[in-house]
């Protein structure tokens, strides 16, 4: 059974709509925690528009489930995990025009220096992920890399129409069993949402989903807590063949 990360990070969006000191992801946490949020994960980007450092330090201080730091492979975001030391960092591509992450990392093309990125955070007991594509050659690197995780990259599952969802979700179930069979452990995440996550968190051997945007977009309605409880019932418990079953409300 799937467990479920939920990405905080539009919180932070909000207040830094108005750099102010409103809604304070540190207290929505807490929220998450309470509707069964089995994670918190957050991104501390180079240019912090959303989280910034005081809330990576005071969630690693109140976080009671786990806590994920995604964070690009820089100088600078490694010394700030060494130093927080969270129990996960899920290492992502960062560019500074997107919006959201584009795509997972090249590991294949950066494996070196990736490998000792991961030795040193693994080596203080720092948990390792890397956000990749479920792409055979990415996933051999990634076993290369010494990781023990992958996050397989979904947002192209997600963003494919209805049409051509099967075949986006055969390669994450192919992925996902390349990557045990090399002996990684596999998350997923990305553009994730009430609709289509069932046959992701079906996935045999899927250990972890990290979902954000959808549970803050429907925490407007309900309130964080209840639409982080109704995410983990579908993680927890996915329709058998929900693909061509009709959607959930
Ligand atoms: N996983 C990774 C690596 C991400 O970069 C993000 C977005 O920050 C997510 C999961 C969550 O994506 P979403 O907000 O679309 O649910």
């Amino acid at each position: 059974m799937a467990s479920l990360g939920v990405n905080i990070d539009h919180i932070a969006n909000v207040r830094q709509a108005r750099r102010t000191v409103e809604p304070d992801p540190v207290s929505y946490a807490l929220l998450a925690e309470l509707g069964g949020a089995d994670g918190i994960t957050v991104h501390l980007r180079e240019d912090r528009r959303h989280i910034q450092d005081r809330d990576v330090e005071l969630l690693r201080q109140t976080v009671r489930s786990r806590l994920n730091l995604e964070m690009a492979a820089t100088a600078e975001m490694e010394a700030i995990a060494l130093r927080i030391r969270p129990d996960m960092v899920t290492l992502v591509p960062e560019k500074r025009e997107e919006v959201t992450t584009e795509g997972g990392l090249d590991v294949a093309g950066q494996l070196q220096s990736l490998t000792g990125l991961v030795g040193r955070l693994q080596g203080a007991g720092i948990g390792v992920s890397l956000f990749v594509d479920a792409d055979p050659t990415q996933l051999r690197a990634c076993q290369a890399s010494g990781a023990r995780w992958v996050e397989l990259h979904t947002g192209t599952y997600a963003e494919a129409s209805w049409a051509d969802q099967p075949l986006e979700l055969a390669r994450l179930t192919e992925g996902s069993f390349l990557a045990r069979s090399l002996g990684l452990r596999v998350n997923a995440g990305h553009g994730l949402t009430y609709q289509n996550v069932e046959p992701v968190a079906a996935i045999e051997g899927m250990e972890e989903l990290n979902i954000g945007h959808t549970i803050v977009a429907r925490a407007l309605a309900v309130g964080l807590e209840q639409a982080v409880r109704q995410m983990k019932a579908l993680v927890q418990n996915p329709r058998h063949d929900p693909l061509f079953g009709s959607p959930r409300p």
